[in-house]
C-alpha cells in the first residue's frame, strides 16, 4: 500500500486526516470518484474515471460535483491547521481530470463558522428516511441560501404550490424513464445494496422505507433497498422542503464550484440539525433537467435537487482508506 507523504508543515498522519475528511463528502451511489496527490507544495485533487457512472451521469457532471464537495471538506480541514488554502480549479486545460490544486496561502486561524462546518463533516449523512412534518424555519432557510451564495451558487426553494406540483410530476416521469432503462438498473445494482465489508457503494441499510403512491419525492430513496418494506407508523412528511441548487455557469469548472456550494449547504444543514436527501433523477434525465430549468426561471442550470427537513439519526456509510485515495505515480503532474 502507498504511504501517505507529508505536505507543507503537516505530518503524514495529519495529511491522512485531511484526506479522510475530504472523502467524507457525498458522491452519487457512494462511488467516491476522487483521488489525491499530495506533493511537497500542494495537494492535487483528481477525478477517478474508473469510478464514473456512465449511465446515470454520462457527462461526469455529478462526478465533478462530488469532487467539488470533497474539495470543500479538504479546504475546511486545511483551515483547521491554521493554513489558508488557495484553490485553483481546473488548472491545466490539457489535463481535465486534474480538477483542483490546493496550495499553502499563509497562516490564518479558522473562523468559528469554519470550525462549525468542520464539526458537521463526520455527522453528515444522506438521510432517505421519513422526516417529521415540522417546517424548516425561515432562519434555517436563510442560512442554507446564504451557504450556497457564499460559494457562488444559488439555492432556489420550491415553495409555490404550482411549481411544486410541476416538479413532483417531473420527479415521477424522470424516475420512470430511468427505471425502464436496463443499463441504469444494472449500474444501480453494481453500486447499491453493497455487501458487508465493501468500502464504497450504498449499503442496503442506507435506503429508505418503501414509499407509497403519495410519496413521489422519495421515490429514488428506496431504489437501493432491495426487499425493503414500509415501516408501520413511519409515514413520510407530507410537504417536504424541496430546494434546487443552481450554478451561474455551465461546464466542468462550474460543476466543481457548485459541488463546493453543495457541500457547504449540506454541512450548514447538518450543523443546524437538519436532515437532507437528494432527488437527482430530475437533473440526470437531460430533457427533464431542461424542463426544470424553465420551471425555476430559465437562466441558471439546475445542478442538484434536495429534500430538507427534521429527521432522525441514521448510520454513516463507509469510505475507503486515505492510502487507497492516492494517485498512482504515473498519472501525477507536479
Ligand atoms: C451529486 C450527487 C447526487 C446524488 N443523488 C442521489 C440521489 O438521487 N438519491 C440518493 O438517494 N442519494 C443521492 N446522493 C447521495 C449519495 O448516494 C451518498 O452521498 C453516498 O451514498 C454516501 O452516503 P452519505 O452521503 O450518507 O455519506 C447523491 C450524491 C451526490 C454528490
Amino acid at each position: 500500500m502507498t504511504s501517505i507523504p507529508s505536505v507543507w508543515e503537516l505530518t503524514p498522519e495529519q495529511v491522512d486526516g485531511l484526506l479522510a475528511t475530504a472523502s467524507r463528502a457525498p458522491s452519487l451511489h457512494n462511488s467516491q470518484p476522487w483521488r489525491f496527490h499530495p506533493t511537497a507544495r500542494a495537494i492535487e485533487l483528481r477525478a477517478d474515471p474508473e469510478r464514473a457512472l456512465p449511465v446515470a451521469d454520462p457527462e461526469g457532471r455529478e462526478l465533478r460535483m462530488a469532487c467539488g464537495a470533497a474539495l470543500f471538506n479538504l479546504r475546511l480541514a486545511v483551515q483547521q491547521h491554521g493554513i489558508r488554502p488557495i484553490v485553483t480549479i481546473l488548472p491545466d486545460r490539457d489535463d481535465p481530470d486534474l480538477l483542483a490544486v490546493v496550495r499553502h496561502g499563509g497562516s490564518k486561524a479558522p473562523t468559528p463558522e469554519q470550525r462549525r462546518l468542520l464539526t458537521a463533516v463526520p455527522a453528515w449523512r444522506t438521510n432517505r428516511h421519513p422526516y417529521s412534518d415540522e417546517a424548516v424555519a425561515p432562519s434555517d432557510q436563510y442560512a442554507l441560501r446564504r451557504a450556497a451564495l457564499d460559494e457562488g451558487a444559488w439555492l432556489h426553494i420550491v415553495g409555490e404550490p404550482e411549481q411544486r406540483a410541476a416538479l413532483r410530476e417531473m420527479v415521477v416521469r424522470a424516475h420512470d424513464i430511468q427505471v425502464a432503462d436496463p443499463g441504469y438498473l444494472a449500474e444501480l445494482e453494481r453500486w447499491t445494496a453493497a455487501s458487508e465489508g465493501r468500502r464504497d457503494g450504498v449499503p442496503a441499510a442506507a435506503a429508505g422505507p418503501l414509499p407509497e403512491p403519495q410519496d413521489p419525492w422519495v421515490l429514488r430513496d428506496f431504489t437501493g433497498g432491495k426487499g425493503r418494506t414500509r415501516v408501520p407508523g413511519k409515514d413520510f412528511e407530507k410537504e417536504p422542503m424541496i430546494a434546487v441548487l443552481t450554478s451561474h455557469l455551465s461546464g466542468d469548472a462550474a460543476e466543481v464550484q457548485v459541488g463546493q456550494a453543495l457541500q457547504r449547504v449540506l454541512l450548514t444543514a447538518t450543523a443546524g440539525g437538519l436532515a437532507t436527501s437528494f432527488l437527482s433523477q430530475v437533473v440526470e434525465v437531460s430533457a427533464i433537467r431542461q424542463e426544470l430549468r424553465q420551471l425555476i426561471g430559465g437562466t441558471r442550470p439546475p445542478q442538484a435537487v434536495l429534500r430538507i427537513g427534521h429527521g432522525w439519526p441514521v448510520a454513516a456509510t463507509p469510505r475507503r482508506e486515505s492510502a487507497d485515495l492516492l494517485v498512482p505515480e504515473r498519472t501525477t503532474s507536479t
